[in-house]
C-alpha cells in the first residue's frame, strides 16, 4: 500500500534554468523545510557548489505532499548534476526514478545538454513532466518554448506547467502533475535484494553513506550485504531517508529511495552504478548499466613548497573519499619535484578539486596543463598509455600515436552555424552531419579529438555564438594522429612540466604563441632568459625575456597604508605561486600558458 503513494523523480534542466530554485520551492510548499530554516538552495550541500551555483554531488530528499485528492504522497526528489563532466552520474540517478521534471527556461528554450539528459530519461522510460520556468521574465516566450519542446524533443507539451520558481506560480500544479502523471514504483518485496547505488559520500563518523534506490526486496540493519560489481561485503548499520536531515528507518523496501551505512571505509568499493544485494541470498544478476568511471583529463599537481608533499597526499586521499572519480598517483618532475598525476572527468572537475585543495586543505599548488591519454604503439609492438606529455617515448621508438576522439553535438541557432563550423574545423574536427531541429535551430555533429574539446573549446563556442550554442559530447574511440611532443627550454634547460603534445600541422604556430605567452607571464630577472620551443633537438620557436634594469616596486607610492598592505599581501600570494625552475622563477600562469591556443 505504501508503494502506491511513492513518487520518485529527478529534475532535468540546463544549468541556470532554475532547477535549484524549483527544488527550493518544492521543499517550502511541502513544508519539508520551514521558511525560516530554509537556506537558499539546500540541495546543493557543498559550499563550493553553492558559490559556483553548480550542482556536483547528488542528493535525495524525502518529502510529504498532501494532494488535492486528500491523500498524502511520499516524494523522493533525486538531484542530478547539470554539467557535461558528470553525465554518468545523471544517468544513474535517473535510473533510480520513474519520472523526471524537465525544466526549460522560458526565455532560453531547449539547450543541447538538456536534450542529452532528456534522452537519457526517455531511454529509461521515465515519465516526463515539462515545466516552463521563469515566465515572470519580460523576455519569456512560453508559447514558443512549448512548441519547441514538442518539435525538438518530441514530447507532448500541451499540459506543460507554466511556472515561475521566483514568484511561486505553477509550483502546486507541478506537484499535482507529479502525483497524477508519474507512476508509483513497482518491484517485488519478496525477491532477493537489488538496490542501485546512485551516489556515495564519505562521512567522518558513519563511513561511506550510500544513496540508493531499492528495486527489489527489503534491506534492514544487521543484514549482510554484497556489492555485486566490487564484490565487497559489509554488515548494514543503518538505513534511512533524508528529509532533508537523516531519519533512521527500520527497513527500506522495493520502491524506496534512501541511504545505507555499513562502516564502509573505502569509497572505491561503493562506486555509483553498483548493485547492493544480500550476501547469503544474492540476486542472480546485478542491475544493468554499471560503468567504471574513467578520468579523461590528467594534470600534475605539485605543492609550491616541496615539504608539503605528504600533506598534499593526505588531502588527495581525503578528497577521494567523497569523490570516487578522482584518481591520483605519485609523479616526479625535474622542474617541480614531487607531486601527483591526477585524473579528472573534465576541466570543471579539475577546477573543483583544485579549489577544494586550496580552500579546504590550505594547499598552495602548481598545476600543470591538462592532457588527455594517448595510446602509443612502439616499434617493438608494445602499447603504452601516456597522459603526461613529458613521458612521451622517443620519436624513433614510436610506430603510431592514437588519440581519443569524441562525437560532439552542438546545438545552435541557424545564424551561428558558420561560426561553429569554423571553430570545429580549426580544432581538427571532421564534419559528420547536421540536423535541423526546427525552423531556427540546428544540431551540428562533429568527430573531434578530445584534447581539442576539453580545453578552451567550450569558451570559444560560447563567445563565437553570443552564448547561444550548447555542447554535449561522448567518447568515440581513438584515431591515429600525427602528433609531436614539443619541449620548452628556459635558459637552455628543458622544463619537463611545460612539455605539450600538438598536431604536427599546428606545432610551429602553437610553439610560437606559447613562447610569446611565456615571455609575458614569466617576470624579468636580472639576466636575459632565452625561451625556446623544440621538437627533439630542433628549435622551432624562440624569444628572450630581457633582464630588468629598475626595481619596479621601488616606484610604488606607499603612502596609503591600506593599499600598501594589499600590495604586500598580493605580492606574498604571488610569490607563493612561483616555482624556481633551475635559475628561473616561473609563476603558475606559465604552466597553463600552453592551454591558450591564441
Ligand atoms: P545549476 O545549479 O547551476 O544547475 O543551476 P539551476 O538550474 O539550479 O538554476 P538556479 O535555480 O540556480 O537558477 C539560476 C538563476 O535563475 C538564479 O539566479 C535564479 O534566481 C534565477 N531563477 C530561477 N527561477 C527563476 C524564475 O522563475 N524567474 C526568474 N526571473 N529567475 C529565476
Amino acid at each position: 500500500a505504501r508503494q502506491a503513494k511513492i513518487r520518485n523523480f529527478s529534475i532535468v534542466a540546463h544549468i541556470d534554468h532554475g532547477k535549484s530554485t524549483i527544488a527550493d520551492r518544492i521543499l517550502e510548499l511541502t513544508e519539508t523545510v520551514s521558511k525560516r530554516e530554509m537556506q537558499a538552495q539546500l540541495l546543493d550541500s557543498m559550499d563550493l557548489e553553492r558559490e559556483r551555483g553548480i550542482t556536483i554531488k547528488l542528493n535525495a530528499v524525502e518529502l510529504h505532499y498532501t494532494a488535492k485528492d486528500g491523500e498524502t504522497y511520499i516524494f523522493h526528489l533525486i538531484d542530478t548534476p547539470g554539467h557535461v563532466d558528470f553525465s554518468y552520474e545523471v544517468s544513474r540517478s535517473l535510473a533510480a526514478c520513474e519520472g523526471a521534471i524537465l525544466v526549460v527556461d522560458a526565455s532560453q528554450g531547449v539547450e543541447a545538454q538538456t536534450l542529452a539528459n532528456v534522452y537519457l530519461a526517455l531511454d529509461d522510460d521515465l515519465e516526463i513532466v515539462p515545466v516552463i520556468n521563469k515566465i515572470d521574465l519580460p523576455s519569456a516566450q512560453p508559447e514558443v518554448v512549448r512548441q519547441e519542446i514538442e518539435d525538438v524533443i518530441g514530447l507532448d507539451a500541451s499540459e506543460a506547467v507554466l511556472a515561475s520558481a521566483k514568484t511561486g506560480i505553477g509550483i502546486e500544479e507541478m506537484l499535482e502533475q507529479i502525483v497524477h502523471n508519474i507512476p508509483a514504483p513497482d518491484g517485488d518485496l519478496t525477491a532477493p535484494l537489488k538496490a542501485l547505488i546512485f551516489d556515495s559520500v564519505y562521512d567522518d563518523y558513519r563511513g561511506v553513506v550510500l544513496s540508493m534506490r531499492v528495486v527489489e526486496g527489503v534491506v534492514k540493519p544487521g543484514d549482510k550485504i554484497r556489492l555485486m560489481n566490487s564484490g565487497a561485503e559489509y554488515e548494514v548499520v543503518e538505513v534511512g531517508v533524508n528529509s532533508p536531515k537523516p531519519i533512521k528507518r527500520d527497513y527500506l523496501m522495493a520502491g524506496d529511495v534512501g541511504y545505507l551505512t555499513a562502516s564502509i571505509k573505502d569509497i572505491q568499493d561503493t562506486r555509483v552504478g553498483d548493485t547492493v544485494t544480500h550476501a547469503d541470498n544474492p540476486a542472480e544478476k546485478p542491475l544493468a548499466g554499471y560503468r567504471e568511471m574513467h578520468p579523461m583529463v590528467f594534470s600534475g599537481l605539485y605543492p609550491t613548497d616541496n615539504a608539503k608533499y605528504n600533506d598534499l597526499r593526505e588531502a588527495l586521499e581525503k578528497l577521494q573519499l567523497n569523490d570516487a572519480a578522482l584518481e591520483f598517483e605519485p609523479e616526479t618532475s625535474q622542474a617541480l619535484g614531487f607531486g601527483f598525476r591526477c585524473g579528472f572527468l573534465g576541466m570543471l572537475h579539475m577546477d573543483v578539486v583544485q579549489e577544494r585543495l586550496e580552500r579546504e586543505f590550505n594547499m598552495d599548488l602548481i598545476t600543470t596543463a591538462p592532457s588527455v591519454t594517448y595510446n602509443v604503439e612502439l616499434t617493438d609492438g608494445q602499447m603504452v598509455d601516456v597522459s603526461n606529455p613529458s613521458q612521451m617515448p622517443e620519436v624513433s621508438t614510436i610506430k603510431e600515436i592514437n588519440e581519443p576522439y569524441v562525437k560532439a553535438t552542438i546545438m545552435v541557432p541557424n545564424d551561428y552555424v558558420g561560426a561553429v563550423m569554423d571553430l570545429c574545423q580549426r580544432k581538427r574536427g571532421t564534419f559528420i552531419t547536421m540536423e535541423y531541429l526546427d525552423d531556427y535551430r540546428v544540431n551540428v555533429i562533429y568527430d573531434m579529438p578530445l584534447s581539442e574539446i576539453i580545453f578552451d573549446f567550450f569558451d570559444k563556442l560560447k563567445s563565437g555564438t553570443k552564448g547561444y550554442a550548447s555542447l554535449d559530447y561522448e567518447l568515440d574511440g581513438t584515431r591515429p594522429s600525427d602528433l609531436v611532443k614539443i619541449d620548452i627550454l628556459l635558459n637552455g634547460d628543458k622544463v619537463d612540466a611545460l612539455s605539450f603534445i600538438a598536431h604536427r600541422d599546428f606545432a610551429q604556430e602553437r610553439a610560437r604563441t606559447i613562447v610569446v605567452r611565456l615571455k609575458d607571464v614569466i617576470p624579468r630577472q636580472n639576466f636575459e632568459i632565452p625561451i625556446q620551443a623544440a621538437i627533439g633537438a630542433k628549435i622551432i620557436a624562440r624569444t628572450n625575456i630581457k633582464a630588468y634594469r629598475k626595481d619596479v616596486t621601488a616606484r610604488i607610492h606607499t603612502g596609503d597604508p591600506d593599499r600598501r598592505a594589499k600590495l604586500l599581501d598580493k605580492q606574498k600570494r604571488g610569490k607563493k605561486r612561483m616555482k624556481s625552475v633551475g635559475t628561473v622563477d616561473v609563476p603558475q600562469d606559465a604552466f597553463m600558458a600552453v592551454l591558450k591556443t591564441d
